[in-house]
């Protein structure tokens, strides 16, 4: 079957708009026809050459759609299914799913190759090149075969656009404040960079109950997306941010400090750390450029001195199987905004201006809905 796709060959070249062959489901995988597509801050990685994975590779891992074709042996999902794709797998059986750590399944190792669990490929050009899908989906395609691990079912009058969310930037955000850091009632919160991921963990940490929750965001509108999602100050730098906590905690510092800035830096990491207080965590959530250190600290006064604790995660520490259906609920109640997150919508064809667009600060989220 034919699909059209957008991809990555080069590192530091666009988005190449192409047709490819998309192979049948092998057993225990199913065709998904995405409706929607989230445009997350890890594709731009790939874009860019920061974070390297093997390439040529399908982008896309915030993906929504229908069930058309199944391979034999899948019992998880059937055909007209509307799902959500977890943009990690979450077999059931390893040693991290059978332990209720489904973010860790050992079936996400093949992640940046896209190779599915039999080590094949189900992507194809014209000449004869396969192609991986990113986080093994590639939603950045009109139809990908996908594991049924990767799949989540959803109800069927949940909207694609904001389910394809629930795929990767909510449980990350929501889970970064919720889980990964375990914010508490009455915690004084600051979060580094409010975007797509970001801007839930701001929710996250208002839901828990943070009593301070200040947000540290160069671009204007970004700030003011996270007033509007239960933050209660921002800040454009570190620098004013942290003269604010240390009067508001009467110098006590921050709980926690979250780094969710699109592109981690060993400057961060350090101004994060600098921001909490004694026995308290930074989490970090952001991904930064392959080769290069992104934790330079003098050990000594920051980190012994002061019992602070650095925690790094995967996916917000959510268990897919069991947080995607959870965050829609809280959905249905009102308690979690997802329509809020999406501020521009994108047909395939688009999505180099719609990342061009995440670049000059514009975006929250865009979400490119594929043809119907
Ligand atoms: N750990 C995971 O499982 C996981 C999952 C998804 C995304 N990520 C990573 O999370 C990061 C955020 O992704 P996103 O989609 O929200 O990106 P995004 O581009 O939507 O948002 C990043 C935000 O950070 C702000 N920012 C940049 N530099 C800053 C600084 N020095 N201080 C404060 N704010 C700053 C930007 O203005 C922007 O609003 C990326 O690195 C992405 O790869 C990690
Ligand atoms: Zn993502
Ligand atoms: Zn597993």
């Amino acid at each position: 079957m034919r699909t059209r796709a957008a991809v990555i060959r080069k590192p530091g070249t666009p988005w190449e708009l192409t047709e490819l062959e998309l192979d049948e489901p092998r057993a225990g995988e199913v065709r998904i026809k995405f409706a929607a597509s989230g445009m997350c801050h890890s594709d731009e990685h790939l874009r860019t050459g920061a974070s390297i994975g093997r390439l040529p590779l399908v982008g896309g891992h915030e993906g929504a759609g229908v069930v058309e074709a199944v391979g034999p042996d899948v019992t998880r999902v059937k055909v007209g299914d509307h799902v959500v794709c977890s943009f990690i797998p979450a077999c059931g059986t390893c040693r991290y799913c059978s332990t209720g750590r489904q973010n860790l399944c050992d079936q996400g190792a093949e992640m940046v190759t896209g190779r599915l669990s039999d080590g094949t490929f189900r992507f194809h050009d014209d000449s004869g090149e396969d192609l991986g899908g990113f986080c093994m989906l590639g939603t950045f395609s009109q139809r990908a075969v996908v594991s049924q691990a990767s799949c989540v079912r959803i109800d069927d009058d949940i909207p694609f656009d904001v389910a394809a969310l629930v795929g990767c930037g909510v449980p990350t955000g929501w889970g970064t404040a919720v889980y990964a850091a375990g914010v508490s009632a009455g915690d004084t919160v600051v979060i580094f960079g409010s975007g797509g991921v970001g801007i839930n963990a701001v929710q996250g940490a208002a839901y828990a109950g943070a009593r301070n929750l200040i947000v540290i965001d160069p671009v204007k509108f970004k700030r003011d997306k996270a007033l509007e999602m239960g933050a209660t100050h921002v800040f454009a730098s570190a620098e004013e941010a942290h003269e604010a906590v240390v009067e508001m905690t009467w110098g006590q510092l921050a709980d926690h400090a979250i780094v969710t800035v699109g592109e981690l830096t060993a400057e961060v990491v350090s101004q994060a750390t600098a921001m909490v207080g004694k026995g308290c965590q930074v989490t970090i959530t952001s991904v930064g450029r392959t080769g290069e250190d992104h934790i330079r600290l003098a050990a000594n006064g920051g980190v012994v001195g002061y019992q602070r604790r650095i925690q790094g995660h995967i996916f917000g520490m959510c268990n897919p199987l069991y947080d995607i259906p959870r965050l829609l609920s809280l959905y249905r109640q009102g308690r979690l905004k997802l329509d809020e997150l999406i501020t521009r919508r994108y047909s395939l064809d688009e999505i180099n201006e719609g990342y061009q667009a995440l670049d000059d600060g514009e975006l929250i989220r865009g979400v490119i809905i594929h043809d119907s």
